[in-house]
């Protein structure tokens, strides 16, 4: 089985939406929660994270929105778990996103999109060490 990086991000737990995206990632038959933790980023943290995105337009305010307030940051295992939480969540854009989605059902703003999960093994396995280098 593999095993994903989600973040909700600080829309989702300002809004008091932890439960309700927990909860459904939590009943998808067979996977599991494995690590969870309540947490404010950092730059420092963020850089690391968003790498790829350095240097294009939407990366200065997008660093400044995930380290507005604090975030959950969780490791889910199961079984096709990459892919399946990002069908969870829905695309980018979530007023492209299919209601029933996480970002279809609760997101309008591109940047304020609810969640982050990781998009192919490679990312999982590098995100999972920035976020829980001990479990890593
Ligand atoms: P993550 O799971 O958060 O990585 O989202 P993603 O994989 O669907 O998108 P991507 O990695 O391309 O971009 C990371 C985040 O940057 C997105 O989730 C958005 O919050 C934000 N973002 C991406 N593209 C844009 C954009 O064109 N404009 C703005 N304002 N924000 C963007
Ligand atoms: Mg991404």
């Amino acid at each position: 089985s593999q095993r994903t990086l989600v973040l909700l991000k600080p829309d989702a737990v300002r809004r008091g939406l932890i439960g309700e995206v927990v909860g459904r990632v939590e009943r998808k038959a067979g996977w599991r929660i494995t690590a969870l933790e309540l947490r404010t980023l950092d730059r420092a943290v963020l850089e690391q994270h968003y790498a790829e995105h350095v240097g294009k337009p939407f990366y200065e305010p997008l660093v400044e929105f995930m380290s507005s307030g604090p975030v959950v940051a969780m490791v889910v295992e199961g079984e096709r778990v990459i892919e399946g939480v990002r069908t969870l969540a829905g695309p980018t854009d979530p007023i492209a996103a299919t209601p029933g989605s996480i970002r279809g059902d609760f997101g309008t703003i591109v940047r304020e999109n609810l969640i982050h999960a990781s998009d192919s093994e490679e990312s999982a396995e590098r995100e999972l060490k920035i976020f829980f280098p001990a479990f890593a």
